[in-house]
């Protein structure tokens, strides 16, 4: 079997930059990594994607839930398992502990149902190590505003259903996310994520040592 990680916080804390340095120092050792997100990991998730994240359409918040569920699912089945049942290492952007942040501690879902649901399509397979890329507020939407005017200038997209929400509900979901690191801290981690992107690719690696993920047979 492969190594599972995903990596999770509120929009702007820099996942996608950790990832991408994660697969970097992995294929530096030869290690060929397995990238995915969600939601949007899979052809039939691409499309659940331009749903949910049109801030134009009104989604139900559980129509939001059990689309986020339906996309997981089909990254699990297409993507995540065929690839740790491969043995490689798989990076996901975004799994199970943003849909309880976002639609738990955010919109107000009960979080356990939220686990419930999850447990029936999870089954065994659950991240070895999950990192929440801690910072705050203010510092992601400087960040989110920084790429958000970059992206207009190069295709003309704009923000999504949840970065327009208030800096209040963005707070709500850090908050979450700190309790669900207090919820699980053998498998989920909080990493400052408002240090600089080297010194928290240095921390990622440093846990994943004290884990015995890494460094692989040197
Ligand atoms: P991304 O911009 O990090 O790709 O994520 C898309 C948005 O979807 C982000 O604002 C967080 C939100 N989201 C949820 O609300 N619930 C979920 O379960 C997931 C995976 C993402």
């Amino acid at each position: 079997m492969g190594v599972f990680i995903s990596f999770e916080g509120i929009d702007g804390c820099g996942k996608t930059t950790q990832i991408k340095l994660l697969r970097k120092t992995l294929e530096d050792r030869g290690i060929k990594a397995c990238i995915t997100k969600e939601p949007g990991g899979t052809e039939a998730g691409k499309i659940i994607r331009k749903m949910l994240l049109d801030s134009r359409l009104f989604l139900d918040s559980y129509t939001q839930l059990f689309l986020f569920v339906a996309d997981r699912v089909q990254n699990l089945n297409e993507v995540i398992r065929p690839a740790l049942e491969a043995g490689k290492w798989v990076l996901c952007d975004r799994f199970v502990e943003s849909t309880l942040a976002y639609q738990g501690y955010g919109l107000g879902i009960d979080l356990g149902y939220i686990d419930y649901i999850h447990r029936e399509v999870i089954g065994n397979t659950w991240p070895n190590v999950t990192f929440v890329l801690d910072c705050p507020v203010e510092v992601a939407k400087y960040r989110l505003e920084r790429r958000r005017g970059e992206s207009m200038a190069q295709n003309g997209i704009s923000c999504d259903r949840y970065e327009t929400k208030t800096l209040e509900f963005q707070e709500k979901l850090r908050k979450g996310y700190l309790e669900l690191v207090e919820r699980d801290p053998e498998r989920i981690i909080r990493v400052d994520g408002s240090k600089t992107e080297t010194e928290v690719h240095a921390l990622v690696l440093r846990f994943l040592e004290e884990k015995k993920l890494w460094p692989l047979g040197i």
